[in-house]
């Protein structure tokens, strides 16, 4: 018996906007990922997020905006989430399992999409824990490697075992025989992946942040620091890690885009509880 009750359940059920869990898969005590179906008006640009969530206690749906982790060819919608024992909507839906219901909104928007960056040669994926989900999309879409000569995608975790997520991803993008014919033999190369963590040993310790200030993020993948002239980057993470990251992109003469007015980096908080 899963512990998302049975009334809950069946309110979600009867819902015009139910979806079925399709598989769940659990990295640690505070992160998993689970696949849905896709209902089949849903259009999406990859980086998007949409509303998902289950019926609440007071029988009133309890929804959040969660980034979609699929590409937009996919034909299910895939999600990366925390585990909050105490968070109103994770403590339940950490216990989905296959067969169940939630609840999807299917008005996808967001600004870490191809359109709110002009044209460039090099794109930066920043992210923080969760933050990692949106760039889940856009690497398995081929529009990313179309768009540019080099794809670094960085996550940075406290510990090594809630990097596993996107390091399985971007593997699976240079090993899985349908991703590699999507995006192109050619165009594999162009992803660079940059893992650290801050808490736990690894071979590469240290915030993001940090490693741009003193350089070493850059002297590491033999790239030149950041230039609004080639370099143009996409930021997910929390609060904390986008306002500093911001910073940093400023300084070195990035804008901030929007889908309304296109620029060399574009933003978006995680979803945390
Ligand atoms: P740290 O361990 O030094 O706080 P969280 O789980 O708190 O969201 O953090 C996820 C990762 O993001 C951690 O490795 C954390 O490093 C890092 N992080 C948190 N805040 C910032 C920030 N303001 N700038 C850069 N990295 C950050």
């Amino acid at each position: 018996q899963s512990p998302v009750t049975q009334t809950a359940a069946t309110h979600v059920a009867r819902s015009p906007d139910a979806q079925v869990v399709t598989s769940v898969r659990h990295y640690t005590d505070s992160l998993f990922s689970f696949r849905v179906t896709r209902p089949q008006s849903l259009r999406f640009r990859s980086g998007e997020f949409v509303m998902i969530g289950l019926m609440g206690d007071n029988g009133k749906p309890l929804l959040r905006a969660y980034s979609i982790a699929s590409p937009n060819w996919d034909e299910e919608l895939e999600f990366y989430s925390i585990k909050v024992q105490d968070g109103p909507l994770t403590s339940k839906l950490q216990h989905i399992q296959p067969g169940d219901h939630l609840i999807l909104r299917p008005k996808p928007v967001g600004t870490l999409v191809h359109d709110a960056l002009i044209p460039g040669k090099r794109l930066w994926l920043f992210s923080t824990g969760t933050g990692f989900a949106p760039f889940a999309s856009l690497l398995r879409d081929p529009e990313t490697f179309e768009k540019f000569e080099q794809v670094i995608v960085t996550h940075t975790c406290r510990d090594v075992a809630e990097l596993t997520y996107g390091r399985e991803l971007v593997e699976s993008v240079k090993t899985d025989e349908m991703l590699r014919e999507l995006i192109g033999e050619e165009n594999l190369d162009k992803l660079v992946y940059y893992p650290t963590t801050t808490r736990e040993e690894s071979p590469k310790m240290g915030r993001i942040t940090h490693l741009i200030e003193n350089g070493e993020l850059f002297a590491d993948l033999g790239v030149p620091a950041l230039d609004p002239e080639t370099d143009r980057a996409m930021v997910c993470g929390s609060l904390a890690f986008n306002l500093d990251i911001k910073a940093l992109l400023e300084k070195a003469g990035l804008r901030e885009g929007a889908n309304s007015d296109p620029a060399e980096f574009v933003i978006e908080k995680a979803f945390v509880g």
